[in-house]
C-alpha cells in the first residue's frame, strides 16, 4: 500500500470511530430516561392485561400496548449493543460447548439444504463473555450465512485458539459457502442500518451489534469474504485463564423465586418504585421499598432481615447503588444483590462477573426476567 492510501485508510477508520462514538453518546444519553419510562409502561400494560382477563377485547388493547413497548425496549437494547453500552455479565464460557448448544436452535431456523458442520477445538477452550449475548451474536452470524445461501450450502462453526497481540484469544467463526460480499459491501457491513436486503427483510443492525458486542467484550470482529467464494466472520474474544467454566453457565434454575423471599427494594423514581413493588408482590416476595440509600441502610440496621438487596445503580443525592451495596454487605455479609439500571457504563458491571452473589438487571425488564434473576441469585 502507498503512504497516501495508508493515510486515507487511517482517516477513514478515525471517521468511522468518531461516528460510532457519536451514535454511542446519543443512544446512551436517551437510554436511561427512556428505559425508566418503558419499565413503567411495560409494568402497567402487564398489570392491565392480567386484570382485564375477563374482558378479552380490552385485554387485547393492553396486550398491543405491551408489545409496542417491548419493541421499543428491544430497539433501545439493540442501539446499546451497537454503542457498546449494553449491560454485560461476563462469565467463563466453554467455547466448544457453546457451539454445540447452537445446533438445536439452528435446526429450527435453517432449511434442510444447509448442512451444518461443527469444528470444535481439540482441547477445552474458554473465553470470558456474556453467554446470552454471545449466543445471540453467533445466531445472528448464522442467520446472515443462511440468507447468503438461498440455494443451500454448508455452514461451518469453528472454535480455535489463537495468539493475539494482547495474549491468547478464542476465535469463534461462522463460515458459509454462500454468495459472499463485494469489497464495497464488506467495507460497510458493520455500519449501523446498512443492509442489502429488501425493505422489511433486514434492519442492518445485525453485524453492527455483533461488532459492538465483540469490542465491548475486549475482543474484535473480522470479516473475510469475496463474491462467489463465501464468507467467514470471526469473533475473537480474550481467552479465560481459569479454565473451569462457571457452573452457572449451564445450570438451569427455577423461573421464580421461592415464596416469601425478603427483598429490600431501593429506587429513587417513585413511579418505577411502585411498579416494581407490585411486580415483586406478584412474584410472592416480601418487599420493603425505600426511596434512597440512607433509608435502605436504616432498614438494614434495624435488622431486616433481608435475602436480597435490589437497588438502582444511579441514584442522586448521597449514596449510589454501588456504595449502598458495599455498606449493606458490611451489615449482612451474605446478602444477595441485584443491581438495576437503564445505564450500563457503571464500573460496577465490570466486577459483577466475579461475584456470584450479585447480578444485574437492565431496565426495562418483564416480570418473568425479574423472577428468574431473583431465583438465580437465591440459588447460589
Ligand atoms: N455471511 C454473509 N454473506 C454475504 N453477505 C453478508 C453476510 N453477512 C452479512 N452480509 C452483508 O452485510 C449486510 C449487513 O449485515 P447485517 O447482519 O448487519 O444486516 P442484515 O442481515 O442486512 O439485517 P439484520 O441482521 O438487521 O436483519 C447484509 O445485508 C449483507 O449484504
Ligand atoms: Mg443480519
Amino acid at each position: 500500500m502507498t503512504a497516501g492510501r495508508t493515510a486515507a485508510a487511517a482517516e477513514e477508520k478515525l471517521r468511522q470511530a468518531q461516528k460510532m462514538e457519536a451514535i454511542g453518546r446519543l443512544s446512551g444519553g436517551i437510554a436511561h430516561d427512556f428505559n425508566n419510562l418503558l419499565t413503567v409502561v411495560i409494568g402497567a400494560a402487564e398489570t392491565l392485561a392480567e386484570a382485564l382477563a375477563d374482558r378479552p377485547e380490552l385485554a387485547q388493547v393492553a396486550q398491543v400496548a405491551l408489545e409496542a413497548a417491548e419493541r421499543g425496549a428491544e430497539l433501545v437494547s439493540q442501539l446499546m449493543a451497537v454503542s457498546r453500552t449494553q449491560p454485560l455479565t461476563p462469565q467463563t464460557v466453554d467455547c466448544n460447548r457453546m457451539l454445540e448448544g447452537l445446533l438445536p436452535m439452528l435446526q429450527r431456523t435453517l432449511s434442510r439444504d444447509i448442512t451444518v458442520r461443527l469444528e470444535p477445538w481439540p482441547d477445552p477452550i474458554c473465553c470470558r463473555a456474556d453467554l446470552t449475548q454471545l449466543t445471540s451474536a453467533m445466531l445472528n452470524l448464522c442467520i446472515n450465512a443462511r440468507d447468503a445461501m438461498p440455494e443451500g450450502g454448508r455452514l461451518i462453526l469453528r472454535a480455535a485458539r489463537q495468539e493475539g497481540p494482547d495474549g491468547p484469544m478464542a476465535a469463534l467463526s461462522v463460515e458459509d459457502t454462500g454468495e459472499g460480499m463485494t469489497p464495497e459491501v464488506r467495507a460497510r457491513a458493520t455500519e449501523p442500518f446498512f443492509t442489502t436486503k429488501p425493505e422489511g427483510a433486514g434492519s442492518g443492525l445485525g453485524l453492527s451489534m455483533v461488532y459492538g458486542f465483540a469490542a465491548q467484550s475486549g475482543g474484535r470482529l473480522d470479516i473475510e469474504s469475496a463474491p462467489g467464494r463465501g464468507s467467514r466472520v470471526t469473533i475473537r474474544l480474550p481467552q479465560a485463564l481459569d479454565a473451569a467454566p462457571d457452573p452457572g453457565a449451564t445450570r438451569l434454575s427455577p423461573a421464580t423465586p421461592r415464596p416469601g423471599l425478603r427483598v429490600l427494594l431501593v429506587e429513587d423514581d417513585a413511579l418505577v418504585r411502585g411498579q416494581v413493588e407490585q411486580r415483586l408482590a406478584e412474584l410472592g416476595c416480601a418487599t420493603r421499598a425505600c426511596a434512597d440509600g440512607y433509608e435502605a441502610l436504616d432498614a438494614l440496621a434495624m435488622g431486616g432481615p433481608f435475602d436480597v438487596l435490589m437497588t438502582d445503580i444511579n441514584m442522586p443525592g448521597g449514596l449510589n447503588g454501588r456504595q449502598l451495596a458495599e455498606h449493606a454487605r458490611l451489615l449482612i455479609p451474605n446478602l444477595r444483590i441485584l443491581f438495576t439500571s437503564g445505564h450500563t457504563e457503571d464500573p460496577v458491571l465490570r466486577t459483577l462477573g466475579y461475584d456470584p452473589r450479585a447480578a444485574f438487571l437492565g431496565k426495562p425488564y418483564r416480570r418473568a426476567e425479574l423472577g428468574r434473576k431473583l431465583a438465580d441469585l437465591a440459588a447460589v
